[in-house]
Formats: C-alpha cells, structure tokens, sequence
C-alpha cells in the first residue's frame, strides 16, 4: 500500500446544474475508531455503513495483524472478533497504513500500552508527517519509540511492558493525538487524563462510552478535561457509521458554486466538533439547509440540502472554529473564490503537516487558475470576484492528498476553463465513489489518460 499507484490525470470541466441526492460513504474518522476499539474488546462487533476507502481498509488489515478476526459481510458491513484491551499480538510483519495519518496515530496508541514491538510505515505522504506529537506522550506510558529524523515514519514502537497511567495536555489541537493517548491509557492501570485546550473531534470519547469503559468529560478553566479509567472490560457492540461531514463538503459545496444547482445529502454525521464549515458556509450566505435532524449511533446527524448561492460574501473565518472544520478548508477555499470579497482563515498552522502542506498546494493551485491567494505560516486569505469569475484552464497538483485533488475538481465545475488535477488516484482513500456520484449529479470529470 505504501507503494505508488499509478498517477491517474484527472480534468472537470464547467459543468451543467448539480441536481439529486448524493449518497456519501461512511464517516473515515468514525470507521477507523469502530475498527479499532472493535478489535480491543472480547466477543463481535457488527459495522455498518463502513467506509470501505483505502485509509480504513489499511486499518483493518492492521487489526488483523494485531491479532483481531476482521471479516467483511457485505457492503459496509463488518464483523470484528475483538482480543480484549491488552490482549493484542505481536504481528509479524510491518504495519502499511497507506496514505492514514488517524489509522498511524490511533494504532500506534492502541499498541503502545502492550509488551509487542510493531513496525509502522506508509506512503509517501505520511513517511513525511510528524510522528513525534504521539510518540511523545506515549513515552510517558513506557514506550519506546525508534523512527528517521524528525520523528517520521518508518518507526518502530516497543510497547511498555508495565504501563504507568498519564495525564498530558495537548500542546497541538489534534484528536489523534488525544485518542492516541486515551487508547494507550485502555491498557494502562488507574485513570489517564488527556486536557485539551480547543474541543477537538470527540468520537473517541463517544465510542469508549458506547464500548462500556468509564470516561468523563469536564469543562474547566484548563479546558475539556477527559479522564478514563484502565483496564476495562469493553463490551462488543452494533455501530452504525455516519455519513462523513468532509466527505459531504466536496457535493455540498460543489452545489452552492454550480449554477442552478440544488442537491440533498442525506445522514450526514453533524457532530458539533465537525459541523464548522456549515455554520462557515451561512455565515458567507450559503442557502444551506438542515432537514429531518435526527440521532443514529449516538452521533447527531441530518439530510443537508444545498442550493446554487451566487450572493454569497467574503468572510473571516472565526479561529477558534478551526478544530471543526479543519479538513474542510481546501474546500472553503474554492468556494471563497466564487464568493464577491476575500475569506480570511486563521488559525490554520495545522494545514501544513496534513496529508500535504495544504495552504501551499492550494494557494499554488488557485493561483494557477487565476485566484488571487495571499498566505503566511498560520493563516491565509483568498479574495474571490464573485460567481463564475474563476478563470480555470491551469493545471494542479494534488500531492498525494485526496481533499486537494477534490477541492481542485469541485473548482473546474464552476470555472470559465476546465481545470486538471495531475493525480486524482488519492481520492481512493476516502471517497472511492467520489467519480461516479458527481457524474450523477451532473458534473464532468474526466480521466486525462484515457
Ligand atoms: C482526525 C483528526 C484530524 C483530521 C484527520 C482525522 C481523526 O487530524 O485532520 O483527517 O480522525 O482524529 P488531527 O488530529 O491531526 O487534527
């Protein structure tokens, strides 16, 4: 998996109105954590609506390694024959977690606690971001962790043979970091507590409540105080997966841009920690739409509704919104440049160490299709000249990163030229039928090598 697939060129050309229903997949962040904490509990979990991309396919296979039974019934639906916290083995080969910065960190936690040595590994993208925000405090735990310069992967962990619990403030705003540390305190006796400053994705939090084990939340003056209490008995349980909100960003905003377009999502997973660019997209003026609010699996969720917006505006994006939408501004970005007036995003230094330095390979990409991008280390600013001023015709990059090669298709449906990303293959990890749903709706994209 960490091998390269062969680039596959991709070009969307201006497209007709977006109409109909788009069914996304299943939620990557949810998918991997069900996977996972499936695996450390005795007895079977049952999953449904699963995401079935690269990132949490490379998951499974993980827990297999690991020692779980992981079979596939159907379409998104999964059973996983768990070990029990503490009860993982030592697998036999390197760990390949693709393009998966969440499968990486969370494994690298579930393990870190278990006297097992695992390698890890990945493509090329995350061979090239920061380990040491999780190894850090996993040594805290009594686990030893050897990888290149700068903490990168390949990495080997020597798990702690007789975990001590931890309690550790969060120096980055990062729900993987966060779960890393709690599936380390799992296995670890007494109670782990992870402080964070900025309330980050909590569908870890959700999950070990839902599995049984005993974790409380608090607000204080210091933040979100989460303690959890170790070696419980987890119990096997039903998860239904909800629809991914990142992955509904890319036909929602598609949507607001495209002319006369009008387009229903439905069970769109809108948990709070993740719900930021919807509230972002209002406040610019989206004609956005939440139908039939309801509650599956514990998570809130609601069929969105997104309607063409040509009087949308510039805004500055509040930070301490950053958390909740901070894969979604790639996306944010092609829509600021079909809004009248600039979009400032703050807060955003994070952009840098996802799957690419996603400031840069935006700002490149908008700039080569005529947007104007103003950038600094944690912010940046796109001005847009309103609907239908996107020049296209250029050319992108997509930097083994599937929210960028997206971003830059959902640019060409609503730009004068086509515009052509040199690598969609990326889009696999996370939306496998990213191809097929938008032609469905209406959009163009074609493959350039065909
Ligand atoms: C994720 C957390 C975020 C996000 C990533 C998924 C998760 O990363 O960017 O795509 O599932 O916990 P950080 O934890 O690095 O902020």
């Amino acid at each position: 998996m960490s091998g390269h697939a062969a680039p596959i060129s991709m070009t969307s050309r201006p497209a007709g109105p977006l109409r109909g229903v788009a069914d996304v997949p299943g939620d990557k962040s949810v998918s991997h954590r069900a996977l996972i904490l499936g695996a450390l509990c005795v007895g079977e979990t049952h999953i449904t609506g699963l995401l079935e991309g690269e990132d949490v396919l490379a998951t499974a296979a993980a827990m297999r390694a690991f020692g779980a039974e992981v079979e596939r019934l159907g379409e998104g639906e999964w059973r996983v024959h768990g070990v029990g916290v503490g009860g993982f083995q030592e697998p036999e080969d390197v760990i390949d977690c693709g393009n998966a910065g969440t499968g990486a960190r969370l494994i690298m936690g579930a393990m870190a606690t278990s006297p097992i040595t695992a390698t890890f590994t990945g493509d090329a993208s995350l061979r090239s971001r920061p380990m040491a925000r999780v190894t850090e405090p996993l040594a805290l735990f009594g686990a030893r962790a050897y990888g290149r310069a700068g903490g990168r992967l390949p990495m080997t962990i020597v798990g702690a043979s007789a975990p001590v619990p931890v309690r550790y403030a969060l120096p980055v705003a990062s729900a993987q970091v966060k779960s890393a540390v709690l599936l380390a305190g799992l296995n670890a006796p007494g109670e782990t507590v992870v402080i964070e400053r900025v309330a980050t994705r909590d569908h870890t939090e959700r999950m070990l409540a839902g599995f049984g084990a005993e974790i409380r939340v608090e607000e204080t003056e210091e933040g979100r105080v989460i303690t959890l209490t170790g070696q419980p008995e987890l119990k096997p349980q039903r998860i239904a997966v909800p629809r991914d909100p990142s992955s509904a960003a890319f036909p929602v905003c598609a949507a607001l841009i495209v002319p006369g377009s009008d387009v229903l999502v439905p069970g769109i997973g809108l948990n709070p920690t993740r719900a930021g660019l919807f509230a972002t997209l209002r406040d610019m003026g989206a004609d956005l739409a939440y139908e039939n609010e309801r509650e599956e699996g514990g998570e809130p969720v609601a069929d969105l509704r997104a309607r063409y917006s040509p009087d949308m505006q510039g805004i500055e994006v509040p930070p301490e919104r950053a958390a909740s939408m901070i894969d979604e501004y790639p996306i944010l970005s092609v829509v600021a440049a079909n809004a009248t007036g600039e979009t400032v995003m703050r807060g955003v230094g994070e952009l840098r160490v996802k799957e690419s330095d996603r400031i840069d390979a935006m700002a490149r990409g908008l700039r080569a299709n005529g947007v104007e991008v103003e950038e600094g280390e944690d912010w940046w600013a796109v001005t847009g000249a309103g609907p239908g001023s996107v020049a296209g015709g250029g050319l992108a990059e997509a930097r083994l990163d599937h929210r960028i090669a997206m971003s830059f298709l959902v640019l060409g449906m609503a730009a004068q030229a086509p515009v052509r990303i040199d690598d969609g293959a990326p889009v696999a990890t996370s939306f496998p039928v990213f191809e097929p749903l938008m032609a469905g709706l209406g959009a163009q994209i074609v493959r350039a090598n065909r």
